[in-house]
């Protein structure tokens, strides 16, 4: 199995985080996400003991809300000690009602709106990451309005090749995020954000991609940052206290991945930033790092009805569930790949290749193609693994789906964390 907390119980059926798949569909109905809170607290936990070992604890974590944001993730990762790296309005204003201290907060944003900047100043949030020149103008206008200093960090292009999906790099000199090193963009971004009046300059950030496997491109961002924190040290006489390497390191999807494990990927980080810091004698930054994926992806799975299946003779079969791409839409937009398995014949092996189709209107809305799976009749229940991560915080009411609900498993026990929309929430805001 992907993860341990996946088993199959007695009556062959699928249980994950020790919670009957089967028993939870019929509880709760489908399309169902499900998460499981011990691994999630394992995952954060181990991230903060990671820094704690090699680093004496001087770090934070911040959980990258893209991958998953609702008030109850908010409590948990709150509760262990994390901080939550925020997006958008709508995730600062979901991280700040489910409890989540301001100064754990760090707001991204390519194209952040004069309203969000407000909001996030007006809250308090610990630092903003300054992503181009006019957006720095805006902060250092919005700040002064509000008799603040905001702390802000700068985004840095690196010009680290992540080898990861064209989507989902981020790092090299062809990205809409941030700052260039190799072109001197960046030395004058800090040149600029350190001569404002309401902005004080903490440090440099970068995010280099998503579902990386390997340890060497982040080991290697790095020690890129450290040389240009040295660079501005040597050029403009100022030493940055933090550096915010970003998140991305992978999961498992299919049985084949095999990514380092997120310690791993962390120690090879402060490995190389330490072996960085020595040479180029800079003092050792406060550093943050913000994982998404890693923390949430593996400890969730969602469970859809099997409605009908079609056998096309020498094509292909196609098993069509009642959800699809408006609760995961990454094999529609990056062809991403996932196992399967049904619930209710988990102890069967898995003898078919399938085609998963969703329900929407769009031939390309699938789960996935070639899939293993065991022989699923209408009325069976499915389950799709490692979707805790970016699926429902991708999700759309295309077809005017509701979205699914989210319950979350302890030990067996399942809880409500986000009421599936009904058709009255589909229709609040039409006039
Ligand atoms: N920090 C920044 C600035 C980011 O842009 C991201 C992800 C993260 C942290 C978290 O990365 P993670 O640890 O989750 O890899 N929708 C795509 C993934 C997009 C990731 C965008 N940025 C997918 O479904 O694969």
């Amino acid at each position: 199995m992907l993860t341990p907390n996946i088993t199959v119980n007695e009556k062959g059926h699928l249980c994950f985080g020790g919670a009957d798949c089967v028993t939870l569909a019929q509880e709760h109905g489908t399309p169902l996400y499900v998460m499981d809170e011990v691994m999630v607290r394992e995952n954060c936990r181990g991230y903060r003991d990671v820094i704690e070992q090699e680093y004496g604890g001087r770090g934070l974590i911040c959980f990258a809300s893209k991958a998953l944001s609702c008030k109850e993730l908010y409590r948990i990762v709150n509760s262990e000690g994390l901080g939550a790296d925020v997006i958008s309005g709508g995730e600062l204003f979901t991280a700040l009602q489910a409890g989540m201290p301001a100064e754990k907060l760090v707001m991204h944003g390519n194209s952040k709106s004069n309203d969000e900047l407000r909001f996030a100043i007006k809250a308090g949030v610990g630092r903003i990451v300054a992503d181009n020149l006019p957006e720095l103008a805006r902060i250092e206008k919005i700040a002064a309005e509000y008799h603040r200093t905001v702390s802000v960090m700068l985004r840095i292009k690196p010009g680290i090749d992540a080898h990861t999906h064209d989507f989902v790099r981020t790092g090299q000199i062809d990205s809409k995020f941030g700052f260039a090193l190799e072109t001197g963009e960046a030395l004058e971004a800090v040149r600029a954000a350190s001569a404002y009046e309401h902005i004080t300059l903490v440090g440099l950030h970068c995010h280099i991609g998503s579902q990386i496997l390997d340890t060497a491109p982040f080991a290697e961002a790095a020690t890129v940052m450290v040389k240009f924190m040295q660079e501005i040290r040597e050029k403009l006489g100022l030493t940055l206290p933090d550096l915010n390497l970003g998140g991305g390191p992978g999961i498992r999807y299919t049985e084949e991945d095999d990514p380092k494990a997120f310690g791993e990927i962390v120690r090879a980080i402060l490995t190389a930033l330490k072996a960085a810091c020595a040479e180029c004698e800079y003092p050792e930054p406060f550093v943050l790092f913000e994982p998404g994926r890693s923390i949430v992806g593996g400890a969730g799975l969602t469970l859809y009805t099997v409605m009908a299946k079609k056998q096309i003779p020498n094509i292909r079969t196609y098993v069509l569930v009642d959800g699809g791409m408006c609760d995961n839409p990454r094999y529609a937009l990056y062809h991403s790949r996932y196992e399967a398995i049904v619930a209710n014949r988990a102890d069967q092996p898995r003898s078919e290749s399938v085609t998963i189709g969703g329900k929407c209107c769009e031939s390309g809305d699938l789960i996935g193609e070639a899939m293993p799976l065991q022989n699923a009749e209408p009325d069976d229940i499915l389950a799709v693994l490692a979707t805790g991560a970016y699926n429902y915080s991708m999700a759309s009411n295309y077809n005017r789906n509701p979205r699914a609900e989210m319950v979350m498993v302890n030990n067996g026990a399942a809880r409500t964390i986000i009421r599936r929309e009904s058709y009255e929430d589909i229709i609040r805001n039409d006039v």
